[in-house]
Formats: C-alpha cells, structure tokens, sequence
C-alpha cells in the first residue's frame, strides 16, 4: 500500500481530483461533510441522501458512479454517525468501512477526504496515523507458510489522504508507516510457528535489522551467559534442544554521552509451562509468548526507518521452555545474575526468570529509563482484558511521570495501557523458607506480584513493566498477533526526541 498526502485548496479543488474513487463523509441527519458537498454542485449526493440508501449511520456506506461535475470516477460516502461530533470510534469506523470498499474497487487509486481535522480530542496526526494503520491491517496477510497464499485484495494500492501538507503533517505520515512497518515485523513474527520462530530465529531477524538500518547487533550465546551467571535464565532454558539466544541490539542515534532508553522483550518462543506443564487445549497461543521480543524488534524496525535522534538499546532474552529430564523442577534453587537466589515453585511462571537477568544485565547501560514487555500474567488478561496492557512502576501511591508518560503515549497512538499496583505488600507474598525469593505469589494478583519480582532486579533506574499477555493477539477465529505494543512504544520513543 502506498499512502500520500494531497492538500486541497481553491485552485487544486476536491471536484478536479482525478482519481478512482474519492471518500467522503455523511451524517446521520443527511447533513454533507465539507467534502461531499464540493462534490455535490450537481446535487446527485443530496439526492442519493433523500433515497434512504445510507443511513449515515456509522461503517454505512453508498457507491456513487459518474457523478456529474467530478472528476473521480467514483465517490463513496461514508456514515460518520452523529452530526455532533466526530469521535475517534465514530472515525476509525468509517476508515474500516471505506477501506474495506477500496480492496475490491476495479480501481488502484484513491482519495480519503473524511473530516481528518475535526476528530473530538484527536489531531491530524492521529487520523493520519489511523487511516494508515487500519489501511495496512486490511491487506495483511498471515500466509508465510501456506503452499497455496490467500487471496490478495486487487483493489486499491496507492491511498492519498486528504490533509493540509506540511511538514507536520508529512512527519505525521512518515511515522505512520514506520509503526504500520515495525508492527508488521511484530505480526510476523507472532504468527510464525514455534518451530520456525526459535530463539536462533529471533537473532536471525535482530542480525538482518542490523544490517537494514546500521545497527549494532550482539547475541550472547550459553557460554557467555553462563560466565555472566545468568543462572535463572539459564535454568529456563534446561529442558529445551533449542539453543538460548540473547541478543542486545543498538541504535545509537543520540549524543554519545546520552543515557539510552533501554526495551527488554520476553522472547519465550514456546512455552509448554515445563514441568508444571500447562493444560492442552489452546496450548498453540503460547508461540505468541515471544511477542514482547517481537515488539522490541519491531520497535526497532520503526525507530531504525525514522532514523530517530536517540539512543535506544534493545534486550531480548529468548528460549523455549520445555518439559524434559533435564528441565528444572519445581522445588529447584537458582543463582540470579543479580545474585538473588530464586525459588522455582512453579515451573510456568518462566518470563520473570529470564527477564530479571535480562533487567540485570541492563544496569551496565546506566539507562535512562527500562521499559520491558512481555506476554507475562494470564491474571493480566482477567483483569483489563484485551484492551489495555498493563503497566507497573514504582512509587505506587504517588502521581508518576513515567506512568503518565507510558500512559499519554498509549492514548496518543490507541494503543492503550492501564496503570496497576506494586509495592511491598505484593513482595511480602513472594516469602519464600529456603531461598531469597519464590518465582511466585501467595493467591492473588497474581499480575501484580509478577511485577514485584521484577521490580527486585530494577532499582538502579528508572524502570517500567508493560504486561501485554491481554494485547499481543487475537484467539479465535481471528486468531493472530496484533502488532500491539508498538505504536505506544514507538511513540514513546518519538516523544522523547
Ligand atoms: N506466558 C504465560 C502467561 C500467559 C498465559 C499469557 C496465558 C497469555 C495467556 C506465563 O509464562 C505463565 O504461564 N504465567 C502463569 C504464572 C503463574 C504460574 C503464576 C499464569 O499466568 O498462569
Ligand atoms: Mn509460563
Ligand atoms: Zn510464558
């Protein structure tokens, strides 16, 4: 798909457009955007309007052909609802509706003139960023490994959006395919099947980033880790014939001395639960256990096209975790990088035992901040559902610049998070009689206390926790990954330029 942007003024008119198909929008009260009635000298849209054949109702549509005194050779009007206001339901709605009419149009161009700058609380920039995102969606494909590809959509391929053009709004749509480019690498890998998307595979793709956009890419192999003494990670790893994989990953865009922004992904490429071995049913969704290691990766693709003034280092800690009889057993003790001894009670919970040497191992970039992600807690889909991920920081009861700062960036590129609770009540359950810590909580936020285990190995920096187990894919019929953190991640990163 190739967007671009086309400004109209009283010169370069709307009705002079020479396109396939132009689309604009039309309320519920049959009342014309401003678009459709410079369309509408002829007074065929009032017309079409009277017959009743759209609602105006939200995702309603209406294919006019040959409308006289414009040039585009079809016009669609598009249900925006309410005449009120246009909302960011109400709008991302009629992006879907118009887009899913583009992809089997007989015709490879068009227009997208809906009210882009009249969005309730939004700016030109989100709708830039929604058009292009629900756009790349629509023709996305998870067919990698099908002998036979689905059917690719053979309409439209060349989208202008409508939208005054300068330079905000051309960074705006820059960095809309960035993040529609980096959630397509998050996708992608997601839906990949574990036994092609291994931890080697992973550093593969963090190898190939590195040559794409320049940047330094590091992967750690056993030996190194086991000099590093990352013994909690590694014991995840026991059970498994697949080689661990830890890949550190720079782009160095800022000033030399400046702190980097640290992301550390959960690269679990299979996780069975080890010997506390999860139930069968829907066992297949754990390949998407990765998806933390994938939004890093696909962060980065993002962030390496923008060529962003910022230093930003990638850590993905990747395995299988396996049953075997090698694998760790519930009951074992181990060392971790930090040199907190680590109780395994529960085999299952294995993303906090790879991530808290990850988290370690990130003190030596004395970051500016750590964000890690990861497909952490079941309990976190219980509580926020697939809407928002949760995020997890410290100073619990008190106002938090960087919850707000994850916050805003998830509101600002709908990618949304919800703030939960640590603290010492949460560590207090994870008491354990014959080691420093168990790797789980006494009943009971069990999201919760995942993050206090981690909040132990994060307090020399800044540190946000983003649990996506909620976000990272569809089950179902639609089942695939949702390319989800990557626009909050990506935005916050923009934000921090
Ligand atoms: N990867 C899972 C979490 C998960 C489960 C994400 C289902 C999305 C859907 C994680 O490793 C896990 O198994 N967590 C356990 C922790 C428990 C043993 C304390 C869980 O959530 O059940
Ligand atoms: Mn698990
Ligand atoms: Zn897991």
């Amino acid at each position: 798909m190739d967007f671009s942007i086309k400004a109209f003024d009283t010169k370069n008119t709307i009705t002079s457009a020479k396109t396939g198909c132009v689309a604009v929008a039309v309320f519920e009260n049959k009342k014309l955007s401003q678009a459709a009635q410079s369309l509408d000298a002829s007074g065929e849209i009032t017309a079409a309007l009277k017959t009743g054949d759209i609602s105006g109702k939200p995702g309603s549509t209406l294919m006019l052909r040959g409308v006289t005194g414009v040039a585009a050779e079809r016009v669609l009007l598009v249900g925006l609802g309410s005449v009120e206001g246009v909302t960011e339901k109400s709008f991302t709605g009629a992006v879907q509706a118009a887009v899913k009419v583009f992809a089997t149009l007989g015709a490879t161009d068009a227009i997208i003139a809906l009210p882009m700058t009249e969005v309730k609380e939004r700016d030109v920039n989100w709708a830039i960023r929604t058009v292009v995102q629900v756009a790349r969606d629509s023709v996305y494909r998870s067919d990698a490994q099908k002998s036979k590809k689905d059917p690719v959509p053979t309409g439209v391929r060349k989208l202008a959006l409508a939208v005054p053009n300068n330079a905000g709004t051309k960074l705006a749509l820059a960095q809309a395919i960035a993040i529609a480019n980096g959630m397509q690498l998050t996708k992608d890998l997601g839906n990949l099947s574990p036994n092609i998307c291994t931890p080697t595979y992973l550093a593969e793709t963090a190898k190939k980033l590195g040559k794409d956009y320049k940047f330094n890419v590091e992967v750690l192999e056993r030996k190194q880790l086991e000099a590093l003494k990352m013994g909690s990670f590694l014991s995840v790893t026991n059970g498994s014939e697949q080689p661990p994989k830890f890949i550190v990953i720079k782009h160095m865009g800022g000033k030399p001395k400046d702190a980097p922004v640290v992301l550390v992904g959960k690269g679990i490429t299979f996780d069975t639960g080890g010997i506390s071995i999860k139930p069968g049913p829907g066992m297949d969704e754990m390949k998407y256990d990765m998806c933390g290691a994938g939004s890093v990766l696909g962060t980065f693709r993002a962030i390496g096209e923008l060529g962003l003034k910022l230093n930003v280092i990638g850590i993905v800690a990747a395995c299988e975790n396996m049953p075997s009889g090698r694998a760790t057993k519930p009951g074992d003790i181990v060392t971790s990088m930090n040199g907190l001894t680590i109780e395994i009670l529960n085999t299952d919970a294995e993303g906090r035992l790879i991530l808290c040497d990850a988290l370690t191992y990130a003190e030596r970039f004395n970051p500016a901040v750590v964000v890690d992600v990861a497909t952490l807690t079941g309990a976190c889909v219980v509580a926020l559902g697939h809407h928002n991920s949760g995020i997890f920081t410290r100073d619990d009861d008190q106002h938090n610049a960087l919850a707000d700062e994850i916050t805003s960036a998830g509101k600002q590129s709908g990618d949304t998070v919800w703030r939960l609770p640590i603290g010492e009540q949460y560590n207090e359950q994870l008491k354990s009689n014959f080691a420093d810590l168990a790797n789980i909580g006494t009943p009971g936020g069990a999201s919760c206390t995942a993050a206090a285990f981690l909040e132990n190995f994060t307090r020399k920096y800044p540190w946000v926790h983003v649990d996506i187990a909620g976000t990272a894919w569809r089950s179902g019929g639609n089942k695939g990954a949702t390319g989800r953190p990557v626009p909050m991640l990506t935005s916050f990163l923009i934000n921090r330029t």
